[in-house]
């Protein structure tokens, strides 16, 4: 059984090790350094307008004994306001679910929880880019909307 739930500042440091792996499995493009990664997670956990979702098996880990939270996922989004959508718009910037979940719904549970979040701060739309992972957007009901372009600065 895995869970998702909202990373707050209080219990960041317990997964911060176990995040930043997934992050590094994450990234195609860029190598995440561990220095960098830490001031975009403080950044991210003072931001309203960021949510941060774990998700992690229930029996996985025990905090108690002091012994590392495993994560099975982790996805990271925003929203803010746009013209266009007479509101604000939510954007998923990664999500990423460990190798040996992968297919169990780990990431359509983080996408709901994300979803939800959106809904709650009356977001009109959740947008992406993706290069990997068209199907399986599609197959939460995502439609292809536009290419996506970038710059490296
Ligand atoms: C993409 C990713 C987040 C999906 O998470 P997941 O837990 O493997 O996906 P789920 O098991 O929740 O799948 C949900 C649905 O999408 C479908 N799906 C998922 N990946 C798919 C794929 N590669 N091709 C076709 N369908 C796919 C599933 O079949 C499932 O559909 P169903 O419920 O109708 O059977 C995960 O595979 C991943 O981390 N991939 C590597 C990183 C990546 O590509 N991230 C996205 C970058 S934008």
């Amino acid at each position: 059984m895995v869970t998702v739930r909202r990373l707050g500042r209080s219990d960041a440091d317990s997964v911060a090790d176990a995040l930043f792996e997934l992050v590094a499995r994450f990234a195609t493009s860029f190598a995440p350094e561990r220095s960098a990664f830490e001031v975009s997670l403080r950044a991210v956990l003072a931001d309203d307008s960021a949510w941060l979702g774990v998700a992690h098996e229930e029996d996985g880990g025990d905090e108690a004994a002091d012994r590392p939270v495993p994560l099975a996922g982790y996805c990271l989004g925003f929203d803010h306001p746009a013209f266009y959508a007479n509101g604000r718009v939510a954007w998923v910037e990664e999500i990423m679910v460990r190798e040996d979940l992968q297919g169990g719904g780990v990431g359509r549970s983080m996408m709901a929880a994300f979803e939800e979040w959106a809904a709650v701060r009356d977001d009109r739309l959740v947008g992406l880019a993706t290069r990997r992972a068209a199907p399986f957007y599609a197959a939460l009901g995502y439609e292809d909307s536009a290419a996506y372009f970038r710059k490296l600065l």
